[in-house]
Protein backbone atom coordinates (compact mmCIF):
# COMPACT_ATOMS: atom_id res chain seq x y z
CA UNK A 1 0.00 0.00 0.00
CA UNK A 2 2.24 2.81 -1.37
CA UNK A 3 0.96 6.51 -2.51
CA UNK A 4 1.19 6.87 -5.68
CA UNK A 5 -0.70 3.31 -6.43
CA UNK A 6 -2.46 3.54 -3.54
CA UNK A 7 -4.61 6.59 -3.26
CA UNK A 8 -7.57 6.58 -0.93
CA UNK A 9 -9.37 9.36 -2.36
CA UNK A 10 -10.37 7.26 -5.17
CA UNK A 11 -13.46 5.66 -3.58
CA UNK A 12 -14.57 8.73 -2.28
CA UNK A 13 -15.12 10.52 -5.74
CA UNK A 14 -18.34 11.10 -5.62
CA UNK A 15 -22.13 9.77 -4.40
CA UNK A 16 -22.53 6.43 -5.98
CA UNK A 17 -18.55 5.29 -4.95
CA UNK A 18 -19.18 6.31 -1.49
CA UNK A 19 -22.57 4.31 -1.40
CA UNK A 20 -20.94 1.38 -2.52
CA UNK A 21 -18.92 1.07 -0.19
CA UNK A 22 -19.98 2.01 2.92
CA UNK A 23 -20.07 -0.11 5.77
CA UNK A 24 -22.55 1.22 7.99
CA UNK A 25 -26.05 1.65 7.90
CA UNK A 26 -28.70 3.95 9.24
CA UNK A 27 -31.91 2.25 8.55
CA UNK A 28 -35.62 2.73 10.82
CA UNK A 29 -35.91 -1.29 11.74
CA UNK A 30 -32.95 -0.40 14.42
CA UNK A 31 -34.85 2.84 16.03
CA UNK A 32 -37.00 2.23 19.50
CA UNK A 33 -38.80 6.26 20.28
CA UNK A 34 -39.10 6.71 24.17
CA UNK A 35 -42.57 7.99 25.59
CA UNK A 36 -43.49 9.85 28.37
CA UNK A 37 -47.02 8.82 29.71
CA UNK A 38 -48.55 11.46 32.15
CA UNK A 39 -51.56 10.52 34.33
CA UNK A 40 -55.31 12.20 33.04
CA UNK A 41 -56.56 13.01 29.91
CA UNK A 42 -56.28 15.07 26.73
CA UNK A 43 -52.26 15.94 27.65
CA UNK A 44 -50.15 16.97 25.50
CA UNK A 45 -47.13 18.90 27.52
CA UNK A 46 -44.14 19.88 25.88
CA UNK A 47 -41.27 19.03 28.06
CA UNK A 48 -39.05 22.65 27.74
CA UNK A 49 -35.58 20.82 28.15
CA UNK A 50 -36.34 18.35 25.03
CA UNK A 51 -37.75 20.04 22.34
CA UNK A 52 -40.17 18.59 20.32
CA UNK A 53 -40.72 15.97 23.05
CA UNK A 54 -44.33 15.60 24.71
CA UNK A 55 -45.91 14.33 28.07
CA UNK A 56 -48.78 12.21 26.62
CA UNK A 57 -51.99 10.93 28.34
CA UNK A 58 -53.12 7.87 27.99
CA UNK A 59 -56.36 8.33 25.85
CA UNK A 60 -53.77 11.16 23.56
CA UNK A 61 -51.04 9.06 23.22
CA UNK A 62 -52.10 6.13 20.79
CA UNK A 63 -52.88 8.31 17.96
CA UNK A 64 -49.20 9.52 17.97
CA UNK A 65 -48.07 5.66 18.60
CA UNK A 66 -49.93 4.78 15.37
CA UNK A 67 -47.67 7.91 13.85
CA UNK A 68 -45.17 5.74 15.39
CA UNK A 69 -46.07 2.94 13.67
CA UNK A 70 -46.51 4.09 9.89
CA UNK A 71 -43.42 5.94 10.34
CA UNK A 72 -41.69 1.77 10.11
CA UNK A 73 -40.75 2.51 13.53
CA UNK A 74 -41.06 -0.97 15.14
CA UNK A 75 -40.61 -0.25 19.10
CA UNK A 76 -41.70 2.07 21.71
CA UNK A 77 -39.86 2.48 25.60
CA UNK A 78 -42.59 3.36 28.06
CA UNK A 79 -42.08 5.93 30.92
CA UNK A 80 -44.72 6.71 33.69
CA UNK A 81 -45.69 9.86 35.43
CA UNK A 82 -47.90 8.27 38.40
CA UNK A 83 -50.69 10.64 39.95
CA UNK A 84 -49.26 9.07 43.06
CA UNK A 85 -45.60 8.78 44.66
CA UNK A 86 -45.02 6.69 48.00
CA UNK A 87 -41.73 5.35 49.03
CA UNK A 88 -42.21 2.05 47.79
CA UNK A 89 -43.49 3.45 44.29
CA UNK A 90 -46.68 0.91 44.14
CA UNK A 91 -47.82 2.62 41.47
CA UNK A 92 -45.75 0.36 38.84
CA UNK A 93 -47.55 -3.43 40.04
CA UNK A 94 -50.96 -2.22 40.53
CA UNK A 95 -52.65 -3.99 37.66
CA UNK A 96 -55.78 -2.11 37.45
CA UNK A 97 -54.57 1.67 38.01
CA UNK A 98 -50.83 1.58 37.17
CA UNK A 99 -50.55 4.38 34.36
CA UNK A 100 -48.20 2.07 32.63
CA UNK A 101 -50.60 -0.99 32.38
CA UNK A 102 -53.47 1.56 31.28
CA UNK A 103 -51.00 2.92 28.98
CA UNK A 104 -50.23 -0.83 27.66
CA UNK A 105 -53.67 -1.89 27.42
CA UNK A 106 -54.60 1.35 25.14
CA UNK A 107 -51.28 1.14 23.12
CA UNK A 108 -51.53 -2.63 22.13
CA UNK A 109 -55.49 -2.20 21.29
CA UNK A 110 -55.21 0.41 19.05
CA UNK A 111 -51.59 -0.64 17.72
CA UNK A 112 -51.04 -4.28 18.23
CA UNK A 113 -47.86 -4.23 16.05
CA UNK A 114 -46.09 -2.09 17.81
CA UNK A 115 -43.77 -3.15 20.38
CA UNK A 116 -44.12 -1.65 23.58
CA UNK A 117 -40.84 -1.73 25.85
CA UNK A 118 -41.57 -0.98 29.76
CA UNK A 119 -39.06 1.02 32.20
CA UNK A 120 -38.60 -1.41 34.60
CA UNK A 121 -37.51 0.66 37.59
CA UNK A 122 -39.23 2.56 40.62
CA UNK A 123 -37.82 6.58 40.21
CA UNK A 124 -40.30 7.84 39.19
CA UNK A 125 -42.91 6.12 41.22
CA UNK A 126 -41.37 6.94 44.16
CA UNK A 127 -41.39 10.01 46.51
CA UNK A 128 -37.86 10.21 47.02
CA UNK A 129 -37.11 9.39 43.95
CA UNK A 130 -34.31 6.57 43.54
CA UNK A 131 -34.74 3.63 41.76
CA UNK A 132 -35.29 1.50 44.49
CA UNK A 133 -36.53 0.90 48.40
CA UNK A 134 -34.58 2.79 50.79
CA UNK A 135 -32.78 1.54 54.06
CA UNK A 136 -30.84 3.16 56.63
CA UNK A 137 -26.78 2.35 56.96
CA UNK A 138 -25.07 3.96 59.71
CA UNK A 139 -27.23 6.77 59.63
CA UNK A 140 -27.63 7.47 55.62
CA UNK A 141 -30.45 6.28 53.59
CA UNK A 142 -28.93 4.06 50.81
CA UNK A 143 -30.62 1.62 48.46
CA UNK A 144 -31.79 -1.77 49.54
CA UNK A 145 -31.18 -4.07 46.45
CA UNK A 146 -32.88 -6.90 47.31
CA UNK A 147 -35.89 -5.82 48.68
CA UNK A 148 -35.51 -3.56 45.59
CA UNK A 149 -35.70 -6.94 43.36
CA UNK A 150 -38.71 -8.76 44.96
CA UNK A 151 -40.73 -5.30 43.85
CA UNK A 152 -39.14 -5.03 40.55
CA UNK A 153 -40.14 -8.09 39.83
CA UNK A 154 -43.62 -7.55 40.99
CA UNK A 155 -43.63 -4.67 38.41
CA UNK A 156 -42.71 -6.89 35.59
CA UNK A 157 -44.92 -9.37 35.93
CA UNK A 158 -47.43 -6.85 36.09
CA UNK A 159 -46.36 -5.09 32.79
CA UNK A 160 -46.30 -8.54 30.93
CA UNK A 161 -50.34 -8.95 32.28
CA UNK A 162 -50.57 -5.73 30.98
CA UNK A 163 -49.38 -6.66 27.24
CA UNK A 164 -45.84 -5.65 27.52
CA UNK A 165 -43.56 -7.02 24.54
CA UNK A 166 -40.38 -6.24 26.32
CA UNK A 167 -39.13 -5.46 29.49
CA UNK A 168 -36.32 -2.94 30.83
CA UNK A 169 -34.73 -2.80 33.65
CA UNK A 170 -33.22 0.29 34.02
CA UNK A 171 -32.14 0.79 37.75
CA UNK A 172 -28.64 -0.80 38.68
CA UNK A 173 -29.71 -3.01 41.11
CA UNK A 174 -27.61 -6.04 42.18
CA UNK A 175 -29.74 -9.18 41.03
CA UNK A 176 -33.02 -7.14 39.58
CA UNK A 177 -31.98 -9.22 35.82
CA UNK A 178 -32.44 -12.62 37.50
CA UNK A 179 -35.58 -11.74 39.40
CA UNK A 180 -37.19 -10.84 37.08
CA UNK A 181 -36.69 -13.28 35.12
CA UNK A 182 -37.30 -16.01 37.55
CA UNK A 183 -40.96 -14.12 38.13
CA UNK A 184 -41.89 -14.30 34.51
CA UNK A 185 -40.53 -17.96 34.24
CA UNK A 186 -43.18 -18.77 37.12
CA UNK A 187 -45.88 -16.84 35.43
CA UNK A 188 -45.95 -18.20 32.33
CA UNK A 189 -43.92 -15.23 30.49
CA UNK A 190 -40.98 -17.68 29.41
CA UNK A 191 -41.03 -16.45 26.02
CA UNK A 192 -40.74 -12.21 27.14
CA UNK A 193 -37.31 -10.64 26.48
CA UNK A 194 -35.83 -8.66 29.06
CA UNK A 195 -33.68 -6.04 27.70
CA UNK A 196 -31.35 -4.53 30.40
CA UNK A 197 -29.59 -1.54 31.27
CA UNK A 198 -26.61 -3.34 32.16
CA UNK A 199 -23.93 -0.89 31.70
CA UNK A 200 -25.87 2.36 32.38
CA UNK A 201 -23.62 5.07 34.25
CA UNK A 202 -24.46 7.80 36.47
CA UNK A 203 -24.25 10.41 34.45
CA UNK A 204 -24.93 14.26 33.64
CA UNK A 205 -26.73 13.69 30.53
CA UNK A 206 -30.06 12.65 31.61
CA UNK A 207 -30.85 15.68 33.27
CA UNK A 208 -33.73 16.76 30.76
CA UNK A 209 -35.29 13.02 31.35
CA UNK A 210 -35.51 13.74 35.13
CA UNK A 211 -37.25 16.76 34.12
CA UNK A 212 -39.53 15.16 31.30
CA UNK A 213 -40.09 11.69 33.88
CA UNK A 214 -40.10 13.76 37.24
CA UNK A 215 -38.19 11.52 38.76
CA UNK A 216 -35.17 13.33 40.13
CA UNK A 217 -33.69 12.01 43.37
CA UNK A 218 -35.06 14.50 45.99
CA UNK A 219 -31.92 13.79 47.88
CA UNK A 220 -28.42 12.99 47.34
CA UNK A 221 -27.64 11.71 43.99
CA UNK A 222 -27.32 8.15 42.03
CA UNK A 223 -23.70 7.25 42.15
CA UNK A 224 -23.86 4.68 45.03
CA UNK A 225 -26.00 2.36 42.29
CA UNK A 226 -25.05 3.81 38.74
CA UNK A 227 -21.41 3.09 37.12
CA UNK A 228 -18.40 5.59 37.26
CA UNK A 229 -18.18 7.08 34.16
CA UNK A 230 -14.14 6.58 34.87
CA UNK A 231 -14.61 2.96 34.36
CA UNK A 232 -14.90 0.10 31.46
CA UNK A 233 -13.73 -2.72 33.22
CA UNK A 234 -17.26 -2.58 35.57
CA UNK A 235 -19.50 -2.12 32.46
CA UNK A 236 -18.31 -5.73 31.07
CA UNK A 237 -18.53 -7.00 34.75
CA UNK A 238 -22.36 -6.36 34.48
CA UNK A 239 -22.96 -7.21 31.40
CA UNK A 240 -21.56 -10.50 31.86
CA UNK A 241 -23.78 -10.49 35.26
CA UNK A 242 -26.74 -9.84 33.14
CA UNK A 243 -26.71 -11.98 30.33
CA UNK A 244 -25.75 -15.33 32.83
CA UNK A 245 -28.62 -13.66 34.78
CA UNK A 246 -30.99 -14.09 31.20
CA UNK A 247 -31.11 -10.56 29.52
CA UNK A 248 -31.41 -10.81 26.07
CA UNK A 249 -30.91 -7.58 24.83
CA UNK A 250 -28.43 -5.19 26.98
CA UNK A 251 -27.82 -1.31 26.36
CA UNK A 252 -25.24 0.66 26.88
CA UNK A 253 -26.26 4.58 28.16
CA UNK A 254 -25.87 7.17 27.69
CA UNK A 255 -24.49 6.47 24.43
CA UNK A 256 -22.25 9.24 22.45
CA UNK A 257 -19.44 9.63 25.54
CA UNK A 258 -20.00 5.99 25.91
CA UNK A 259 -19.26 4.06 22.36
CA UNK A 260 -15.96 2.61 23.28
CA UNK A 261 -18.60 0.55 25.79
CA UNK A 262 -20.51 -0.08 22.89
CA UNK A 263 -17.45 -1.36 21.11
CA UNK A 264 -16.31 -3.71 24.02
CA UNK A 265 -19.29 -4.49 25.00
CA UNK A 266 -20.23 -5.85 21.29
CA UNK A 267 -16.79 -7.72 20.61
CA UNK A 268 -16.88 -9.15 24.11
CA UNK A 269 -20.19 -10.71 24.11
CA UNK A 270 -21.50 -10.84 20.36
CA UNK A 271 -25.02 -10.16 22.24
CA UNK A 272 -27.96 -7.67 20.83
CA UNK A 273 -26.48 -3.99 21.84
CA UNK A 274 -28.69 -0.86 22.47
CA UNK A 275 -27.06 2.39 22.46
CA UNK A 276 -29.43 4.66 24.46
CA UNK A 277 -28.89 8.09 22.94
CA UNK A 278 -30.48 10.13 25.82
CA UNK A 279 -31.90 13.15 26.74
CA UNK A 280 -29.19 15.26 27.19
CA UNK A 281 -27.36 14.39 24.09
CA UNK A 282 -30.56 15.20 22.05
CA UNK A 283 -31.00 18.65 23.77
CA UNK A 284 -27.60 19.61 22.93
CA UNK A 285 -27.74 18.97 19.16
CA UNK A 286 -31.39 20.99 19.70
CA UNK A 287 -29.81 23.53 21.12
CA UNK A 288 -26.80 24.00 18.73
CA UNK A 289 -29.04 23.65 16.08
CA UNK A 290 -31.34 26.34 17.17
CA UNK A 291 -28.40 28.65 17.66
CA UNK A 292 -27.84 28.24 14.34
CA UNK A 293 -23.96 26.36 14.93
CA UNK A 294 -25.34 23.01 13.62
CA UNK A 295 -26.61 21.29 10.80
CA UNK A 296 -29.34 19.78 12.92
CA UNK A 297 -30.35 16.82 10.66
CA UNK A 298 -26.37 15.80 9.93
CA UNK A 299 -25.33 16.24 13.22
CA UNK A 300 -27.82 13.69 14.32
CA UNK A 301 -27.42 11.31 11.67
CA UNK A 302 -23.85 11.42 12.28
CA UNK A 303 -23.69 10.76 15.98
CA UNK A 304 -26.45 7.70 15.03
CA UNK A 305 -24.39 6.30 12.65
CA UNK A 306 -20.84 6.91 15.05
CA UNK A 307 -23.00 4.63 17.66
CA UNK A 308 -23.70 2.00 14.35
CA UNK A 309 -19.62 1.76 13.55
CA UNK A 310 -18.79 1.29 17.11
CA UNK A 311 -21.04 -2.00 16.91
CA UNK A 312 -24.98 -1.18 18.19
CA UNK A 313 -27.53 -2.77 16.32
CA UNK A 314 -30.04 -1.33 18.25
CA UNK A 315 -30.90 2.63 18.68
CA UNK A 316 -33.06 4.52 21.55
CA UNK A 317 -33.29 7.57 20.36
CA UNK A 318 -35.68 11.05 20.82
CA UNK A 319 -34.64 11.75 17.27
CA UNK A 320 -36.58 8.04 15.44
CA UNK A 321 -39.33 10.06 14.16
CA UNK A 322 -36.92 12.40 12.23
CA UNK A 323 -34.95 10.35 11.30
CA UNK A 324 -37.83 8.28 9.84
CA UNK A 325 -38.78 10.86 7.71
CA UNK A 326 -35.26 11.76 6.66
CA UNK A 327 -34.86 8.31 5.73
CA UNK A 328 -37.30 7.98 3.21
C1 LIG B 1 -34.33 5.65 35.17
C2 LIG B 1 -33.97 6.17 33.84
C3 LIG B 1 -33.26 7.32 33.52
C4 LIG B 1 -33.19 7.40 32.13
C5 LIG B 1 -33.88 6.30 31.63
N1 LIG B 1 -34.34 5.53 32.69
C6 LIG B 1 -32.75 8.41 34.36
C7 LIG B 1 -31.81 8.24 35.44
O1 LIG B 1 -31.19 7.21 35.68
O2 LIG B 1 -31.69 9.25 36.12
C8 LIG B 1 -32.52 8.49 31.35
C9 LIG B 1 -32.92 8.60 29.93
C10 LIG B 1 -32.48 9.86 29.26
O3 LIG B 1 -31.78 10.71 29.83
O4 LIG B 1 -32.86 10.02 28.10
N2 LIG B 1 -35.56 4.98 35.18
Amino acid sequence: MNFPTTRLSRLRANPALRRLVRQTTLDVSNLIMPLFIHHGNNIKNPIPSMPNQFQWSVDRVTEFARQIYDLGIPAVLLFGIPARKDPIGSDTWDDQQGIIQNALRALKSAVPDLLCITDVCLCEYTDHGHCGLLTERQGSQIIDHDATCEKLALQAISHARAGADILAPSGMIDGAVASIRAALDENEFKHIPIMSYAAKYASAFYGPFREAAQGAPQFGDRKTYQIDPANSDQALQEVKLDIDEGADIIIVKPALSYADIVHRVKTTFNVPVAAYNVSGEYAMIKAAAEKGSLDEKAATIESLISLRRAGADILITYSAPDIAQWLK
